[in-house]
């Protein structure tokens, strides 16, 4: 039996009642000097923080990493090494919508992960599809706001989406993607991450390579159709989130493997793509998938505010022995998150339970700001250099903070990549609509671009559509216009054989 506790303001004394105002009679004026009224009404007023923009509507849940795999000649990271095992938490989620907006709209889903490791949090916080629809970070706000929500209106809309998409056309691969089965899982259980940019790896020796993170479920790939994800955004709009948890409640644990692609340091100089462009993936013939182990989701939070609403993902957080790489898209989102989060959660952000590190501490010269919560020991100094040895504070191990690291020199510039031979925006899309996906998928993929193409409202932006998927594949783009001026609206047949 759990010992009932007695009711208390925030500092702890006990209250009369959480029924009753403290009013002048039985019937008479509320009084402002009745302090546990006045302070529960203040704590409501300010029980939300932003929601995350992007990715507000989410969900997730805590469990462990093994690795069962010797990669320690690519990274000497500790969470890496093989028999290591650290406290996961992952954060699924969907880009666009709000916080309460429905779990199966069709949309990129996040795949945020965190390992509490020996040396500082590791975060790879990426999607359930390999590439993006930009490469270079400036486009970002405005491929957002495409996404969201008109200004006048406040409704979303189909011509701004398909206006920003294909006037950018580093955004096919990614579309594609979208658009297809990838668009909508049976539950956030069934699908796949991936870092999906490029990272670093550098072992103990020094070495440094290229690395790209893939998580391959265990619970299979499984598509939802787009009239059961439109029957259950009617009836259920928190129905990923539910499957996540129930699923977790039942004992019924998700994994996933986690695999790597390596590609040694001085290949990306000469690869046919450009190995640091977020659009592109890199070949499984040319860089095979290594495993390295799975993590289990086992726990659930214990409180879905503090331990999910407040956690603070950020693709910076990199430990000894991995790192990030020249892409564009990359080193952009390391300033970004952390930005985004001392908005959205305040100063200290990073001294709650969830965010701060499980297995080492964090030990600096930097202290105070909004609620200030950890505090180093009375001798410790506020600066560095001190003469006070271990008791002044902490020192820096230069051997143990390994960074990544790469060449780079050259006037400043605002310019595109360099493009390498295979480097179109339309090729890699191409060999996904017409090798990768099965039949069943480029007919789900057919009527849900005849369903946009009818949501589409300004005629030029219609044709800049078909244009654009005719340079996906030929036979596609004259099969949507011929589809569209027929009047198909859901239904579509699949044009595979008159397009090889
Ligand atoms: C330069 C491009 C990008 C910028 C500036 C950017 C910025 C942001 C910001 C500000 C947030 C909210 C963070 C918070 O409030 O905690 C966010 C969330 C997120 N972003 Fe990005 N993003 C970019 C590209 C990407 C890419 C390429 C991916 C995946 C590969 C991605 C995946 C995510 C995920 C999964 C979240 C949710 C994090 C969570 O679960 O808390 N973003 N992004």
């Amino acid at each position: 039996m759990t010992e009932q506790k007695i009711t208390t303001t925030q500092t702890g004394t006990p209250i009369a009642s959480d029924e009753h105002s403290l009013t002048v009679g039985a019937n008479g004026p509320t009084v402002l000097h009745d302090r546990y009224l006045v302070e529960k009404l203040a704590a409501f007023n300010r029980e939300r923080v932003p929601e995350r923009n992007p990715h507000a509507k989410g969900a997730g849940a805590f469990g462990e990493f093994v690795v069962t795999e010797d990669v320690s000649q690519y990274t000497r990271a500790a969470v890496f090494q093989k028999g290591a095992k650290s406290e996961t938490l992952i954060r699924f989620s969907s880009v666009a919508g709000e916080q309460g907006s429905p779990d199966t709209w069709r949309d990129v889903r996040g795949f945020s992960l965190r390992f509490y490791t020996t040396e500082g949090n590791l975060d790879i916080v990426g999607n359930n599809t390999p590439t993006f629809f930009l490469r270079d970070a400036i486009k970002f706000p405005d491929f957002i706001h495409s996404q969201k929500r008109l200004g006048a209106s406040g409704l979303r809309d189909a011509d701004m989406q398909w206006d920003f998409w294909t006037l950018s056309p580093e955004s096919a691969h990614q579309v594609t993607y979208v658009m297809g089965t990838r668009g909508l899982s049976k539950s956030w259980r069934h699908m796949n991450g991936y870092g999906s940019h490029t990272y670093q790896w550098v072992n103990a020796a020094g070495e440094r390579f290229w690395v790209k993170y893939h998580f391959m479920s265990q619970q299979g790939v499984v598509p939802m159709s787009g009239d059961e994800a439109e029957r259950i955004a009617g009836s259920d709009a928190d129905y990923y989130r539910r499957d996540l948890f129930d699923s977790i409640e039942r004992g019924e644990y998700p994994s996933w493997d986690v695999y790597v692609q390596i590609m040694p340091y001085e290949e990306a100089k000469t690869y046919r793509f450009n190995p640091f462009d977020l659009t592109k993936t890199w070949s499984k013939k040319d860089y095979p998938r290594i495993k390295v182990g799975t993590f289990t989701l086992n726990r659930n939070p214990q409180n879905f505010f503090a331990e999910i609403e407040q956690a603070a993902f950020s693709p910076g957080n990199q430990v000894p022995g991995t790192g990030i790489s020249p892409d564009k898209m990359l080193m952009a989102r390391v300033f970004s998150y952390a930005d985004a989060q001392r908005y959205r959660i305040g100063a200290n952000y990073n001294q709650l339970p969830v965010n701060q590190p499980h297995a080492t501490e964090a030990n600096n010269y930097m202290h105070q700001g909004n609620m200030q919560y950890h505090f180093p020991p009375a001798e410790q100094r506020v600066y560095h250099p001190n003469s006070f040895g271990a008791a002044g504070g902490p020192a820096v191990d230069a051997a143990a903070g390994v960074e990544a690291s790469w060449e780079s020199d050259g006037e400043l510039v605002r310019a595109a990549y360099t493009l390498r031979e295979d480097d179109g925006d339309f090729v890699q899309p191409g060999i996904l609509y017409r090798d990768v996906f099965t039949t069943e998928d480029r007919e789900a993929f057919h009527s849900t671009l005849l369903g946009q193409a009818n949501a589409i409202t300004i005629d030029e932006i219609r044709e800049r559509f078909f244009q654009y998927w005719t340079n996906v594949d030929e036979g596609l783009g004259k099969f949507l216009r011929e589809g569209y001026a027929a009047g198909a609206g859901d239904t579509a047949t699949d044009i595979h054989e008159s397009t090889d």
